[in-house]
């Protein structure tokens, strides 16, 4: 893995519109329009979170994720790191922060979906516990592929940090 500069994950906000915008759009092929981001941004359901370079220089934006919790089921709706900030880690760190996020609000359970072809998004997703479900055939277009559907059941946030029972008195 690459060596990762100082860094932050935070909530998403208005003002990171245009980097989240350029980063999918260098990732994805498509940007949304600016008013389905503020959409996104401003949907009950709908959580989404930046990962931004620190250190000497301005703090700039290398990668977002947004995702929903709904009926106690997360989905993730989208992840991209910029090209030149990938394998450092950054991916495995948004992620992480949707299953906190999911955790947090009791759902059991998330899901994604993923071109066939997306061997990079597999693999990460795969390590961090996620199982093929089901799939669409033909799913996606620009260029055509398969959507597999993924799933991670979630441990409930109260075992996974059940504190010490206090001792017995004597
Ligand atoms: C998928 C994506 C978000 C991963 O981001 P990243 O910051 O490079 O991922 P990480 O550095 O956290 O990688 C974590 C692990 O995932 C796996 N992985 C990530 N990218 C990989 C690749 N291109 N090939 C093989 N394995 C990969 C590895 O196991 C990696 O661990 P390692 O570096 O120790 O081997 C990034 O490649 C991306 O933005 N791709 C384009 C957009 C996209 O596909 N989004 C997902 C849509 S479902």
């Amino acid at each position: 893995m690459k060596p990762k500069p100082p860094h932050r994950l935070r909530p998403m906000g208005p003002e990171d519109i245009g980097a989240v915008a350029w980063i999918e759009s260098v990732a994805m092929g498509v940007a949304r329009r600016d008013e389905a981001w503020h959409t996104m941004l401003t949907h009950p359901a709908y959580r989404s979170r930046v990962l931004e370079e620190t250190g000497p220089e301005a703090a700039h934006v290398v990668g977002f994720v947004t995702f929903s919790v709904a009926g106690g089921e997360g989905g993730i709706l989208n992840m991209a790191v910029a090209p030149e900030a990938r394998r450092r880690g950054y991916g495995r760190e948004l992620l992480m922060a949707v299953l906190e996020g999911c955790r947090a609000e009791r759902a059991r359970s998330i899901y994604l979906e993923v071109r066939r072809h997306n061997r990079g998004a597999r693999a990460l997703y795969v390590a961090t516990g996620f199982v093929q479900v089901g799939e669409r055939p033909g799913y996606y277009t620009g260029p055509a592929d398969d959507a597999l559907v993924m799933r991670l059941d979630l441990k409930p946030y109260a075992d996974a940090r059940r504190p010490e029972a206090p001792a017995p008195e004597a």
